[in-house]
């Protein structure tokens, strides 16, 4: 059945439609109708004729619609996780844990909807503000355009969606174009709600059609998660706009000689290397391992490598899966034999068969090789020795881009000085890069983006401050 694309909360069809194929084997994982330029228009037009009503539409409203969405994805939860294992090839494990994901962070988005109330400031702290109070409220910014990557076709949708619902600011989502099925599912649970028309809009469109929807001036705030070059030409390309990005990492790992659970560290290095098939933002890349613990964390690694299984990612117990397309898997495959070439020394994989890589190690890789410097997006991870946790650190933060950064200590004052040194947005102490719990702030500094997503963060970002003051009060 080709699924319809959702105008102001009502099913659409065209004349048009879009097959979407499993990267795995290129079977057909469904199609959808794709929205003619009218549609677009539509749809923005919705969006901003509907803004003033959703921006008063009760808490209770929003909140209640957000909870019904939490409720449903997880009565949904084989059959979602099935669809996003179809469109990405992501393993069912994997996609059985972002569903999972998506249901907190609904739930997480209708809680703070609940509490979203504003602040009262004094104003009589000098004579002329005698009798005076002021009420500092944050409202809607206006529509938003939220632009969603591939890696996670329900919870980084669910990251745009639910904090604009959650504020009352109408949202036009454009999914990626590899995995669209996804969201339009989720448009099916949000017609089951009671949120106005205009409120929310999904349309599959190809990247080629962003341009004019990020240039309108009727969808004032952009939040865009996906590539560096794109995000920030999206920033440049409109800077009256109020533009959020969550771009790409070079997540890194620092083992300091004082961890005492080698096999935890390694197994946790060699699932996030490889967990999605490297495609995560925050997957583990470059680990750093102080020479003392270097060559027991290289074998502990190498066994837990060993231990994944790849293959279909619709099998129950298949770890690591196909990348989304075979044109990604060959770059990966290229970036890991040039840093062969450049000296990098292959400890396992390196392989290629259509769109899978095999899970790879390197060690000795340089650090201007572009699987070390450049986001891999593939299951590929470089082992660096170094002899000091300093250099640890500055090896770290020499990196353009600075998302999130894990540390292997047990030293409480080592953590805290570490992690006040980072330059990146979250430093995660005794763990890998890749944990993110939803209601976290989330985002990065340097080339991995600006602003930062969870429920709460986004629903900052997403509105802006309006004070009201009240006179001729005793307080
Ligand atoms: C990302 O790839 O940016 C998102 C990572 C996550 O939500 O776990």
């Amino acid at each position: 059945m080709t699924v319809p694309f959702w105008i102001a909360g009502k099913p659409v069809t065209s004349s048009s439609t879009a097959v979407v194929r499993h990267s795995y084997d290129g079977s057909e994982a469904g199609s959808h109708y794709v929205p003619t330029a009218s549609d677009v228009e539509a749809a923005v037009a919705a969006a901003a004729s509907g803004a003033d009503e959703f921006a008063t539409t009760p808490a209770h409203v929003r909140a209640g619609a957000l909870d019904h969405v939490s409720r449903s994805l997880s009565q949904r939860a084989d059959e979602i996780a099935q669809l996003i294992t179809a469109e990405s090839g992501k393993p069912l494990k994997w996609s059985r844990g972002e569903v999972g994901r998506a249901v907190s962070t609904f739930r997480w988005a209708a809680e703070e909807a609940r509490r979203f109330s504003g602040e009262l400031q004094r104003l009589d702290t000098d004579p002329g503000g005698t009798g005076r109070l002021a009420l500092v409220r944050r409202v809607p910014r206006g529509p938003v355009l939220g632009i969603t990557p591939f890696n996670f076709p329900l919870n980084l949708v669910a990251h745009k969606v639910a904090p604009a619902i959650a504020v009352g600011a109408p949202i036009v989502l454009k999914p990626a174009p590899a995995t669209p099925l996804t969201s339009l599912l989720l448009g099916e649970i949000l017609t089951e709600t009671a949120l106005p028309p205009g409120s929310w809009s999904i349309l599959p469109l190809g990247n080629g059609e962003t341009a004019s929807l990020v240039q309108d001036p009727r969808l004032p705030v952009v939040s865009f998660t996906g590539s560096v070059p794109v995000g920030w030409s999206i920033r440049d390309s409109v800077p009256r706009k109020h533009v959020a990005l969550e771009l790409g990492g070079n997540g890194a790992v620092l083992v300091c000689p004082d961890w005492p659970d080698l096999d935890f560290a390694a197994q946790r290095i060699a699932t996030f290397s490889m967990y999605q098939a490297g495609q995560s933002c925050i997957s583990v890349q470059r680990v750093y391992v102080h020479t003392d613990v270097y060559d027991e964390l290289e074998s502990r690694v190498l066994a837990q490598v060993a231990a994944l299984h790849t293959g279909d990612p619709a099998s129950d117990g298949v770890d690591v899966g196909p990348l989304i397309n075979e044109a990604a898997a060959s770059r990966v495959a290229s970036w890991v034999s040039d840093a062969v070439s450049a000296g990098a020394s292959l400890l396992t994989g390196g392989g290629r068969s259509g769109a899978t890589v095999e899970p790879t190690v390197l060690s000795g890789v340089p650090e201007d090789a572009a699987v070390m410097a450049e986001e891999v997006f593939g299951p590929v991870v470089s082992l660096i020795r170094v002899s000091s946790v300093d250099e640890g650190v500055s090896r770290i933060n020499a990196s353009r881009f600075g998302l999130q950064a894990g540390v292997f200590t047990r030293d409480l004052p080592t953590a805290f000085d570490i992690s006040a040194r980072l330059k990146v947005g979250g430093v995660l102490i005794g763990d890998v890069p890749s944990f993110r719990a939803d209601q976290m702030p989330y985002g990065g500094v340097k080339d991995s983006g600006v602003g930062r997503e969870g429920p709460a963060a986004a629903m900052a970002d997403f509105t802006e401050e309006r004070v009201t003051v009240l006179t001729g009060l005793t307080l």
